[in-house]
Parts: C-alpha cells; structure tokens; sequence
C-alpha cells in the first residue's frame, strides 16, 4: 500500500482526491486547518475503504504549520509516495482594495508552502527513486489576474521546472491547472457565482480523475476538460493587451462586485 498526503483535504478538490486516492487503496494523511472537518473525514474513508487515514491539523500560513508537515513528509519511517499540495484560496477585490496582509498569506500558502512541501517530500522519494508530486494552480495562471494568478503562475513555472531537473530519477512532478469547480473556494472567498456560465464549471471528482490519468502519463501540466484546452488553446495566441482587458472585466463580474 502507498500513503498519499493531501493539503486542504476536507473540502472541494482536496476532498475528491482523498475519496479517489482511498478508493484506489492509498493510504491517508490529510492535511487543513479544521481538525474536527479532518477526524470526520478519515473516520468516513477508513470505514468505507479499509485504508489508513492519519490527520495533521496545521495552518500551512504559518511557519508552524508548514513545519509540521515538511516533518511528516521527511518521516523515512512512513514514507509519502504522493504529495498533493492543493491548499488555497481567493481573495475578495482587485489590486491595492485587498489587504497587504492577505496578499502575502496568499504567497505563503500558494508559494512558499509549495516549495517547502515540495521539497521536503522528494528527497526521500529521490532516494526511494520513486513518487509523485501534484500541485493543483489554476487556469488563472496563463492570464493578467492579480495576486491570485500570479502565485499559480509560479506553482507551473516551479512544478515544471523541477520536473525537468529530475528527470529521469523516478519522481513525477505535475501541475493541475483546473477551471471554475464546485466547491467551497468562491464562497468562502465571498465572491459570486451566479453570472458564470453552466458550461464553466467542472465537477470536482471528474477533475481528479482526468488529474491521475494525466500524473500517470507522466504529463508535467494538466489542464483537464476539453473545453478548458480549447480556452488555454485560445489564450495562447490572444493578445496580452485584450486578454487583461477581458480577465479584468470577468473577475469585476464574476467577482467580488
Ligand atoms: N474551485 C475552483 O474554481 C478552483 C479553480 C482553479 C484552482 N483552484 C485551486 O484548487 C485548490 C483547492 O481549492 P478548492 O476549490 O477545493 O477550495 P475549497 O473548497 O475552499 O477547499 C480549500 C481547502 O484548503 C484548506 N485550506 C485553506 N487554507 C488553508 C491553510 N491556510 N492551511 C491549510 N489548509 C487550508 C481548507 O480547509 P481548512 O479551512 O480547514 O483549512 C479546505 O480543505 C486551491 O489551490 C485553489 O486555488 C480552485
């Protein structure tokens, strides 16, 4: 049996990659902030699944936090063969209207988090010489978006960077880039949801599904659903000039406001 760590476990993606990974046979550790949402939750796998589900609170905006799990990951003695770094969130408001504390709680848990987790897992699965590691950005990081695009855009630009250098060592690295999904991440992020359209959204245990394919694939970037490769396809070519004029536009509409 393999034992998976997920961050931001109990909810939305991370929660759909903890019912994948425990239907395949994995192994937990489950990682957020809410240790009552964790316990319910491994309690439900383990007894649907048989598999171990282990909990670690942490705040992965803190030091402390980010400590305690680069502490569970070094562990040589129950080993994480993969390590899905998927916990993060929205921030309410455009550039200069969200508070400078909350932007850089952002680069914390999307960035610094990233790297330290990252590196913290694949030294040992280095010298195991093999595992894998999946870092869930967004669609939002090949677009002009703010804080929030900017910090996916450095989790593809890291994850693939790091792929090429260990390549060929056995360890598989690969960023997830969904579009809009249902989840918890809009609401509690106090944004709308009503004028995005039907056909926008993705289901979340459907994402995971096409994410594991692609993992095993040996893909470095994931961009799953059709019409998102399309869009991404289009964004590819489209002016940079147009595409911050109409990003802009989307996230007052579909934002905040
Ligand atoms: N939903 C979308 O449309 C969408 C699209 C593209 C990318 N994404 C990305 O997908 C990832 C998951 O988002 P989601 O939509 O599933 O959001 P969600 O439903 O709001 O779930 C977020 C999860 O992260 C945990 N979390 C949040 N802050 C944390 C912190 N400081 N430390 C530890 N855990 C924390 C939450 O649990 P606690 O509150 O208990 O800590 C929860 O388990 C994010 O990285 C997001 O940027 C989402």
């Amino acid at each position: 049996m393999t034992t998976a760590l997920i961050t931001g476990a109990t909810a939305g993606i991370g929660s759909a990659f903890a019912r994948r990974l425990a239907a395949d046979g994995h192994n937990l550790a489950l990682v957020a902030r809410n240790t009552e949402r964790l316990r319910e939750q491994a309690t439900e796998l383990h007894d649907k699944h048989g598999v171990e589900a282990e909990v670690l609170a942490a705040d992965l905006s803190t030091d402390e936090g980010i400590a305690a799990v680069e502490e569970r990951l070094a562990d040589r003695t129950h080993p994480v063969d993969l390590l899905v770094n998927n916990a993060g969130f929205g921030n309410k408001g455009e550039f200069l209207e969200v508070p400078m504390a909350d932007e850089l709680t952002m680069l914390k848990v999307h960035c610094e988090a990233v790297l330290r987790l990252t590196s913290a897992a694949v030294r040992g699965m280095k010298e195991r010489r093999r595992g894998g590691v999946v870092n869930v950005a967004s669609v939002a990081a090949f677009v002009p978006r703010g804080t929030y695009g900017a910090s996916k855009a450095w989790v593809v630009q890291f994850t693939q960077g790091a792929a090429k250098d260990l390549s060929g060592s056995g360890v598989r690295l690969m960023a997830l880039c969904p579009g809009f999904v249902r989840t918890e991440f809009h609401e509690r992020a106090g944004m709308g949801t009503d004028n995005i359209p039907s056909w926008m959204w993705l289901d979340a245990d459907k994402l995971v599904a096409e994410a594991l394919k692609d993992l095993a694939r040996g893909k470095t970037l994931s961009i799953p659903d059709p019409r998102y490769k399309a869009l991404m396809g289009v964004v590819k070519v489209a002016p940079r000039g147009l595409l911050g004029g109409i990003t802009s536009k989307t996230g007052r509409k579909y934002g905040p406001r």
